[in-house]
């Protein structure tokens, strides 16, 4: 059996990534503050467990409690696979920083690094001493590497994720049974956060246009053809450990 915990898991990329993983083989852990029925129902369709927890991750002092009630569900044999995927994400605050309130920096920060750390924390804790296929995959951006006009939180937060990740894996390296982990920027992807973006005011934001045209010249890719990436991705045998990658990049990389 593999065990995967998804962030995310309610809408845009999260959803396909999920909906692409049922199956009987896998036992699921959904996290996102709605639930998704439809994902609910599918698993039942295809005999697969799949567990939803409504949870806000911005809410960073609960995680702790969350992921013991989820290794409390979990008992995985020397052999098998337990996997986290870090998906769920915020662009908002699109402005520059001074305009930006205290508490939106804190809300996107929270979201997007405090609690794919803590999760990565504590997945480790709770899994180290197995002798199992461990692996976080953390949804980054280009956006961590590359600085746009109006995205300073966003940027900083993905970027945190990807020096949090080589570092990471670092700490692993010598461990006897290592928690592998890779961070993985996954394009453009037509899902509610490019249409948040594409609601974003000129003056905020300098790329506003060129996101638009995105849309408009059918240059987004789809949802589902993203999660087929991500899915190859959690099960590849050439796994590269402490990857900062980009789906551009990605099995030209590896192969
Ligand atoms: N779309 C793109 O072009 C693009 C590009 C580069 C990177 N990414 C990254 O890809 C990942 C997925 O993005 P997406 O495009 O699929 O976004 P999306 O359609 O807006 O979906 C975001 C997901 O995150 C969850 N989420 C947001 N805030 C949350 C919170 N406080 N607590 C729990 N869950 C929360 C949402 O669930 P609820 O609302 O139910 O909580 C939803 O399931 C993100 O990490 C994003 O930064 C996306």
């Amino acid at each position: 059996m593999n065990y995967i915990i998804i962030t995310g898991a309610s809408k845009g990329l999260g959803y396909s990534i999920t909906k692409g993983l049922i199956s009987k083989d896998n036992h699921i852990f959904c996290i996102s503050r709605k639930k998704n029925e439809q994902l609910i129902d599918a698993a039942k369709a295809g005999n697969c467990s799949l567990e939803y927890y409504e949870y806000d991750l911005s809410d960073v002092a609960g995680l702790d409690d969350l992921m013991q009630s989820i290794f409390d569900r979990i008992t995985v044999k020397d052999g098998g696979t337990i996997i986290l995927v870090n998906n769920a994400g915020v662009v908002t605050p699109v402005k520059p920083a001074d305009k930006c309130s205290s508490g939106e920096i804190a809300r996107n920060v929270a979201v997007n690094a405090i609690a794919p750390m803590i999760l990565a924390s504590l997945f480790i804790k709770h899994t180290g001493e197995l002798n199992a296929e461990k692996r976080i995959i953390n949804i980054s951006s280009g956006a961590g590497k590359k600085p746009y006009y109006g995205w300073s939180i966003y940027c900083g937060s993905k970027a945190a994720i990807d020096l949090f990740t080589r570092c990471i894996s670092l700490e692993q390296q010598a461990k006897e049974y290592p928690v592998k982990i890779i961070s993985f920027a996954p394009g453009i992807v037509d899902t509610d956060m490019q249409k948040e973006i594409r609601s974003a005011s000129k003056q905020d934001f300098e790329q506003l246009e060129r996101f638009i045209a995105y849309k408009n010249d059918g240059k987004l890719s789809t949802p589902e053809f993203v999660a087929g990436k991500v899915i190859e991705l959690i099960f590849d045998k050439e796994f590269i450990d402490g990857g900062v990658i980009d789906i551009s990049q990605y099995k030209k990389a590896v192969v």
